[in-house]
C-alpha cells in the first residue's frame, strides 16, 4: 500500500518529519523529496530477509533507479553493493568514494571507454551481455595485464506479467544470451576459453515492477535446468547466481506489492528445492533491487497553477513540472496517487486530472485524482516517485531539472540542487557564422 500520509495540525502533509508546505517554500517547486530512513530501512529489510535464509548473499542496489553521490554514500553505509550500467553511473560511484570492489557493471552495449574505466577502477564484476563483449573485454583486460571477474547474463524465456517495455527475460530481447537456443552455453564456453576472463557466475533479470513473485520461482527453476546442461556439457557449476531485481512497489492506494520477506522466502525455497540437482553447496546469491529500494521513499511536490474545467468532460489542473520529471505516464501509462499537501486533511469532492506544463498532450501526471476543489497555488504531492523519475528526467522544452531534497527526522538537506537556466544553456555553443 502507498503509506498513509502523515498530516500535521495545520492540515499539512509531512514527510520525513518535515512540513512539506514549508519545504516547498524553502526549495521551490517542483521538488522531489527522498525519505532517508525509508531508503535505509528497505536496504536493511533486503539484507535481513535474505541473509537469514541463505548462507551467502549480496544485495546490489540498481543505481539506474536513482543515483547521485549522496545516494551512493547511503548504499555504501548500508552495506549494499552497486549495479551500474554506464560510465556516468560509474563516475558517480567513483566521485562518491564508493568501494569499487562492490561495483557490478551491466549493460548491453558497454563502450570501449566504459570497459576500460571498469578495468582501471578494478570493479568487482562485469556482467557480460554479448559475444562481442566477451572478445572486447578479454582483449582490453589482456592489454591491461589483468584478469577480470565476470558473470554472464542469460535470458531463460520467462515473461513476468508487467509492462512489455520492462520485461527482460524473454528470448526476443536485446539483453543477454538466450538459454533455449544454445547461445548461453556457447557464451560459457567462450568465456572459459578467454585467457583474461574469470567466469564467476550467471546473471538473469526477468523484468521490473513484478507483483507475481512466482515468476522468480520459475526463474530459479529455469536457470538450474540450464546449469544442469552446462555442468553436463562443460563440467562447470557457478559459484555465484545473480537473480536480478524487479520487485514491484505500490503506486496506488489499493496496490499490495509482495513484501521483501515473501520475496526472499520464495527465492530461498526455490534455491533449496532446485539447486541440489547440481550437487554441491548453494552459490553466493545476488539480487539487484532498484525500484523497491527508492520508489516509495520518494514524493514529488508541484504547485498547481492553471485550473481548467471543461463542463461535463474533465477538470484539468496544470502543475509546474511534467514529463520532464515523470516520464512514466507517457512511456508506460503508469498511474499515480496524490493529495493536496497544503490541505491534506480536506475531504475529496471532485475528480481532477493533473497535467504537466510541456507542449505535449501525453504530458500527464495523473488521471482522475480524488481531490478537494483545487485552486491556483495549491501544492500537489504525488507518491511513489523515488525510482525512475529523477533518473529519467529531461530538459524537454528547456525546463530546468527539479532539485532532490533528502529528508530525515525533521531535517531537510539538498541532495541534488535545482538546475538554473544557466545550467540549461551551459552546453550551447554559438557557431561563428551565426
Ligand atoms: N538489474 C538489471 C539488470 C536491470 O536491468 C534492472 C532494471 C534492475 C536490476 C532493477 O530493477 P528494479 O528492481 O528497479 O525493477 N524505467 C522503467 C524501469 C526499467 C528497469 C530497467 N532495469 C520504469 O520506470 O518502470
Amino acid at each position: 500500500m502507498v503509506r498513509a500520509p502523515i498530516i500535521d495540525a495545520h492540515g499539512h502533509l509531512t514527510f520525513g518529519g518535515c512540513d512539506v508546505v514549508s519545504l516547498a517554500e524553502q526549495f521551490g517547486t517542483p521538488l522531489m523529496l527522498l525519505d532517508e530512513q525509508a531508503v535505509r530501512q528497505r536496504c536493511q529489510e533486503y539484507r535481513q530477509a535474505l541473509e537469514s535464509r541463505l548462507p551467502s548473499v549480496r544485495v546490489l542496489y540498481a543505481g539506474k533507479a536513482f543515483l547521485c553521490k549522496g545516494m551512493c554514500r547511503i548504499i555504501d553505509a548500508e552495506g549494499l553493493s552497486l549495479d551500474v550500467v554506464s560510465g556516468g553511473e560509474l563516475a558517480t560511484a567513483v566521485a562518491a568514494g564508493f568501494p569499487m570492489n562492490r561495483v557490478w557493471f551491466h549493460g548491453n552495449n558497454k563502450s570501449e571507454a566504459e570497459l576500460r574505466a571498469g578495468i582501471a577502477h578494478r570493479i568487482a564484476r562485469f556482467v557480460i551481455d554479448s559475444t562481442d563483449e566477451i572478445e572486447r573485454l578479454d582483449a582490453l583486460a589482456t592489454e591491461a595485464g589483468v584478469r577480470v571477474d565476470v558473470q554472464i547474463r542469460v535470458t531463460p524465456g520467462i515473461k513476468p506479467s508487467t509492462h512489455s517495455y520492462i520485461q527482460t527475460g524473454q528470448i526476443d530481447s536485446k539483453f543477454g544470451f538466450s538459454v533455449g537456443n544454445g547461445l548461453a552455453l556457447d557464451a560459457v564456453r567462450r568465456v572459459q576459453a578467454a585467457p583474461s576472463l574469470c567466469l564467476r557466475g550467471i546473471h538473469c533479470h526477468i523484468g521490473s515492477q513484478i507483483h507475481e513473485i512466482a515468476s522468480y520461482g520459475a526463474e530459479v527453476a529455469a536457470l538450474v535446468d540450464f546449469l544442469v546442461l552446462v555442468k553436463d556439457s562443460v563440467g562447470w557449476v557457478p559459484e555465484e547466481l545473480n537473480l536480478g531485481g524487479g520487485l514491484g512497489i505500490a503506486y496506488l492506494p489499493h496496490d499490495q506489492p509482495p513484501t521483501v520477506d515473501a520475496y526472499a522466502s520464495l527465492l530461498a525455497c526455490a534455491l533449496h528445492e532446485h539447486w541440489p540437482r547440481l550437487g554441491g553447496p548453494l552459490p553466493v546469491v545476488m539480487v539487484e533491487p532498484g525500484r523497491s529500494i527508492v520508489g516509495e521513499a520518494g514524493i514529488t511536490v508541484y504547485a498547481i497553477d492553471t485550473v481548467k474545467d471543461i463542463p461535463g468532460v474533465r477538470i484539468y489542473a496544470s502543475v509546474d513540472g511534467g514529463m520532464t520529471d515523470n516520464m512514466r505516464v507517457a512511456l508506460y501509462q503508469a498511474r499515480y496517487h496524490g493529495i493536496l499537501a497544503n490541505r491534506a486533511a480536506e475531504r475529496p469532492t471532485q475528480k481532477v486530472s493533473i497535467a504537466g506544463k510541456c507542449c505535449e498532450t501525453g504530458d500527464m501526471i495523473a488521471w482522475d485524482l480524488a481531490l478537494p476543489p483545487v485552486r491556483r497555488g495549491d501544492l500537489l504531492a504525488v507518491f511513489s516517485t523515488g525510482a525512475y523519475h529523477y533518473a529519467m528526467a529531461s530538459n524537454y522544452n528547456r525546463l530546468p531539472r527539479l532539485p532532490v531534497v533528502l529528508v530525515s527526522g525533521g531535517e531537510a538537506r539538498l541532495l541534488i540542487r535545482r538546475e538554473t537556466y544557466e545550467d540549461v544553456l551551459a552546453l550551447d555553443e554559438m557557431p561563428s557564422h551565426l
